[in-house]
């Protein structure tokens, strides 16, 4: 019998970028639930789809239908919640896959920790007021938070560690969806 060919995970590595080309980026939106993350995300989803890139979404929301069934929102689950996103995305970055993450990520400790995990990750601050969100309430789930039928809730009895330095910083209370859009791909063009 002749073994098993291994390959060191480092060559499977190597070979698997020279079948694939480059490294993809990672985008890594942040903020308030309400504050447009997935919207930004999802016409950067198209637009690059559009342009015949390789492109994820991973969306805070779907995500913890699947991947991260039955995580809470306490800051243990949080975290568990986001390093899994960024393995993920990893996983598929490595691959030539432009990886675009939605998830409010609350903690910068543990942004910081995973956004350097991954190489070329950009971290995107999509950031609107308290007002703001509570007031468009997509999901109506600001007006239960205030009134306290849902407890931990990120902004509201919850909190959010808004980024330093992120790369990007979109204020969607003052800027278009397409103004906002046409930001995210001259960064992801300089970058
Ligand atoms: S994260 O904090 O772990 O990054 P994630 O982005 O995955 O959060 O999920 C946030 C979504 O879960 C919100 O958009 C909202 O729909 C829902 N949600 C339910 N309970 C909470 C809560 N206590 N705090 C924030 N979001 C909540």
């Amino acid at each position: 019998m002749t073994a098993p060919v291994s390959t060191s995970s480092r060559a499977r590595e190597e070979l698997a970028q020279q079948q694939n080309g480059a490294q993809g980026r990672v985008v890594w939106f942040t903020g308030l639930s309400g504050a447009g993350k997935s919207t930004l995300a999802h016409a950067l989803y198209s637009e690059l789809t559009a342009r015949g890139r390789m492109v994820e979404l991973l969306d805070g929301d779907a995500v913890r239908e699947h991947l991260s069934k039955g995580l809470g929102f306490s800051k243990e689950d949080r975290d568990t919640n986001v390093r899994r996103i960024a393995f993920v995305a990893g996983l598929l970055a490595k691959h030539g896959v432009t990886v675009l993450v939605s998830a409010i990520s609350p903690y910068q400790d543990t942004r910081r920790e995973v956004l350097a995990s991954l190489p070329n990750a950009l971290e995107v601050f999509v950031d609107a007021p308290l007002e703001v969100v509570t007031q468009r309430d997509v999901k109506g789930l600001y007006q239960k938070a205030i009134a306290g039928e849902i407890k931990h809730f990120t902004g509201v009895s919850d909190p959010y560690e808004a980024p330093q330095h992120p790369d990007l910083h979109l204020r969607t209370d003052q800027i278009s969806v397409e103004d906002g859009l046409r930001a995210l791909l001259h960064k992801l063009e300089e970058a």
